[in-house]
């Protein structure tokens, strides 16, 4: 997935020690700390998640990490400088921010998150694609959730840094993010290869309900018997970080076990929203939708339960939908 080595790895190592000392004792640092503080965080989880800070100023890092022509060359290969196309000038990426390092699974700096510390737009600025940074693969806080237990038995996913960083805080560190990508069939491979079972929590709005369903996609040819993944929709208007800082650990863990909807349910809910399946036209656009996804569900009793559920739902036999489906082509 990554090179095993490359120049740019101390680089990016080096940048996260320069922003982890610079929230530490930059003259500038206040800032920050105060807005850390502010978003319910402790020293302890900013040190777990490499916490840091971009001071103000456009050379900074530049200046620290200095460095020939070859070295700022590969400063710009890793995402840390940006060159001016007219003029050739370099000054770096992340200023006046505050730092999240994305970590590969063995915790290696791989790419940033940079936040504003106000209401400035972007919001985030994140490192771009890299030799050793591929977006759509990664997930942030994986490595740390690994970190504090081997052996995890669900890993939550959510959509942000913050959200990740404050459900650690509150004691639930098995969440990771997809970094505003949506969840691709790769990263349920990845989890999958960890833990039997995912739960996804997704903000409680449009954007996050759109992506939970294809969330749900993404899963599908994952889905081996003894596997599992299941959705917490949360109030709208809430995010993992708003809602745990807002109720505490016991009452979101109180949501999960009472709210979390398995797969199956809110697959055949969402579908029956759209085609509402008391009526006939209904039952046969419902069946369209339907049977080509769950034909791609590798659990072989799962697969045959959904099936049933659907020929309950739509009065068409089993045979009738698993001959109108493509056939099963991917099972792994
Ligand atoms: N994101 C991004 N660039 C943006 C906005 C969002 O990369 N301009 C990514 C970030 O990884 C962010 C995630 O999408 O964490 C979710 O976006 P959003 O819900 O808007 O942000 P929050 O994580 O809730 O941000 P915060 O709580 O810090 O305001
Ligand atoms: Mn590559
Ligand atoms: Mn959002
Ligand atoms: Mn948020
Ligand atoms: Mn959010």
């Amino acid at each position: 997935r990554q090179p095993v080595d490359s120049p740019l790895y101390p680089l990016l190592a080096a940048a996260s020690d320069y922003y982890r000392q610079a929230l530490k004792s930059h003259p500038a640092r206040k800032a920050a700390v105060e807005y850390l503080k502010g978003r319910g965080l402790s020293g302890v989880i900013a040190r777990d998640f490499g916490l840091g800070f971009a001071p103000p100023g456009w050379d900074n890092l530049l200046k620290h990490l200095g460095g020939d022509a070859l070295q700022q060359k590969a400063m710009i290969d890793a995402g840390l400088l940006i060159e001016n196309a007219d003029n050739g000038k370099r000054y770096d990426r992340f200023r006046d921010r505050v730092m999240f390092p994305i970590r590969d699974s063995r915790g290696r700096v791989i790419a940033f998150g940079g936040r504003v510390l106000g209401d400035d737009k972007p919001k985030y600025l994140n490192s771009p694609e890299t030799p050793v940074f591929h977006k759509g693969q990664e997930l942030y806080g994986l490595f740390e959730a690994r970190q504090s237990n081997r052996n995890l038995d669900e890993i939550m996913v959510v959509e942000g840094y913050m959200d990740v960083i404050a459900l650690a805080q509150q004691g639930l560190r098995n969440a990771v993010a997809t970094l505003g990508t949506a969840t691709s069939e790769e990263h349920l491979k990845r989890l999958f290869r960890l833990v039997p079972s995912v739960l996804f929590c997704f903000d409680g709005d449009s954007a996050g309900r759109k992506a939970a369903w294809r969330a749900l996609e993404a899963t599908l040819p994952s889905l081996q018997d003894g596997r599992r993944a299941r959705f917490l929709f949360l109030p709208e208007g809430e995010d993992p970080d708003s809602l745990v800082r807002a109720e505490g650990t016991d009452a979101f863990r109180a949501r999960i076990n009472q709210q979390a909807q398995p797969l199956a349910d809110y697959f055949f809910q969402q579908l029956s929203e759209e085609a509402d399946p008391r009526s006939l036209e209904g039952k046969a656009h419902l069946a369209t939708l339907a049977a080509p996804l769950i034909e791609k569900i590798p659990g072989t009793n799962l697969r045959t339960l959904m099936r049933q559920r659907l020929a309950e739902l739509t009065g068409l036999t089993g045979e009738a939908l698993q001959t109108m489906a493509a056939p099963v082509t991917d099972a792994n």
